[in-house]
């Protein structure tokens, strides 16, 4: 705006100008056109591109406030059943987290859903007095994972194997709603050997669970990975590199931790390893990894996220805020949910039955029509 009326004014003049000072407008022109550029470039905001397959990725560098954002009460929340399975299904929640993502990343879970476990730690390789973080005797980096687990489950079960029933990994990166784990695994008894997660088909004859979207272990199988399958270099991998939650799944599978059903009762997914928006997305490319390794089929679109949905991971510091305010304040006015039953408790050792599932043929395929003759255009296009 500013380079252009410029422009126009020093056009105006030009027949008066001698040629040395010609020469020096042109040059002027020139310095403050490319300042201008400059000035315009720098002030757009930056955004992600929605049609990169890597935009989650991107997502991860939005940072969190500074601040903790405070929260507040709803006084006509009926919260009893939230609280009753606080304190029946005792969940402990390990965050997998490392020096240069305590105050970037680690904070933000636990200003946001961590607070909501019943028992938050923080595993890293040093001390952090905001965290309270653990320093597992361990390197950091992508080759010491595995090792890093097998560490956290040894602290947690010589420290706090009795504070909970049901002890979740997570990544600094996974947002959890844990009442809806609660909700899950209240009929389980938490000494029948099993974890749930997002269930993959591939290296493990009974599938495995992705280490992103996070993995819940009963008591039993805490337990028996700690006590009957780390000792073992036969059992589990002895080394600290290799794919942390393949080496999980190969090592539970061998002290016969069974691999849990997530889905819901109409067999919708509950642990997702991508955000939201991902698993939204419906036509997706039925080539991609994630639907090849997919242990159950699952629905598009809305049909294939539960309404109780557990974990979501490559969530940015930024989203844990927005998806606070979404799941626990937003609220469309003059809907209100009468919650579910509760389910009856399991015995030991037994699992619920798989759940009804969808029959996608049947749900899509639009109502029979009698009489289409008798039907405008419009009529039609409105079905
Ligand atoms: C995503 O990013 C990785 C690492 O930068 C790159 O190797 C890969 O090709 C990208 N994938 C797509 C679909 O752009
Ligand atoms: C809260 O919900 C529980 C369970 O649905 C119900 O028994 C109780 O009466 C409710 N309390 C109030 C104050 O509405
Ligand atoms: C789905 O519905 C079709 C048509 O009604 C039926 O033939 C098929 O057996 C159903 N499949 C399942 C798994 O229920
Ligand atoms: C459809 O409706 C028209 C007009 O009412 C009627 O003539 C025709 O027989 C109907 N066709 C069927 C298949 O019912
Ligand atoms: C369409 O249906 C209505 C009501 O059933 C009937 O009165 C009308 O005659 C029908 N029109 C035609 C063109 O069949």
């Amino acid at each position: 705006m500013t380079s252009t009326s410029l422009l126009g004014r020093s056009l105006l003049n030009e027949t008066r100008l001698s040629k040395r000072s010609l020469v020096s407008l042109i040059v002027g022109l020139v310095l403050g056109f490319c300042l201008a550029e400059l000035y315009i470039y720098s002030s757009m905001p930056e955004r992600g591109n929605i049609n990169n397959a890597n935009h989650s990725h991107d997502m991860l560098e939005l940072s969190g406030p500074e601040q903790d954002i405070g929260t507040h009460e709803h006084s006509n929340e009926n919260t009893s059943i939230a609280e009753k399975l606080h304190s029946e299904v005792r969940i402990l929640c390990w965050i997998m987290t490392n020096p240069s993502n305590h105050k970037k990343k680690a904070r933000h879970v636990k200003r946001t859903w961590g607070k909501r476990c019943n028992k938050l730690i923080f595993m890293s390789s040093a001390k952090d007095e905001e965290l309270d973080a653990v320093a597992l005797p361990i390197g950091e980096g992508r080759n010491n994972l595995w090792g890093k687990t097998k560490e956290a489950y040894k602290y947690i079960y010589e420290h706090h194997i009795n504070d909970a029933d049901w002890f979740l990994k997570a990544d600094d990166d996974t947002y959890t709603i844990v009442e809806n784990m609660r909700y899950m695994l209240y009929p389980y008894n938490p000494e029948t050997p099993v974890y749930f997660g997002c269930k993959f088909k591939p290296y493990v004859k009974q599938g495995y669970m992705s280490g992103g979207a996070g993995y819940v272990l009963s008591r039993e199988a805490v337990r028996r990975f700690v006590v009957e399958a780390l000792p073992n270099p036969k059992l589990c991998k002895k080394d600290n590199d290799g794919a942390e939650d393949v080496e999980m799944g190969k090592c539970l599978e061998n002290v016969k931790v069974m691999a849990g059903d997530s889905r819901d009762s109409i067999g919708r997914g509950r642990f997702f390893p991508f955000v939201p928006e991902d698993h939204l997305k419906p036509n997706v490319d039925p080539k991609y990894w994630y639907w090849q390794y997919l242990y159950y089929k699952t629905n598009e679109g809305m049909d294939g996220c539960s309404d109780y949905a557990i974990s979501f991971h490559y969530v940015s510091p930024k989203q844990m805020y927005v998806l606070e305010y979404f799941i626990y304040h937003l609220r469309p006015y003059g809907i209100v949910d009468k919650p579910d039953v509760l389910p009856n408790k399991l015995a030991l050792g037994q699992l619920m039955p798989a759940p009804k599932e969808l029959n996608q043929t049947e749900e899509f395929k639009p109502a029979e029509q009698s009489n289409t003759t008798n039907t405008t255009k419009s009529e039609q296009e409105a079905r």
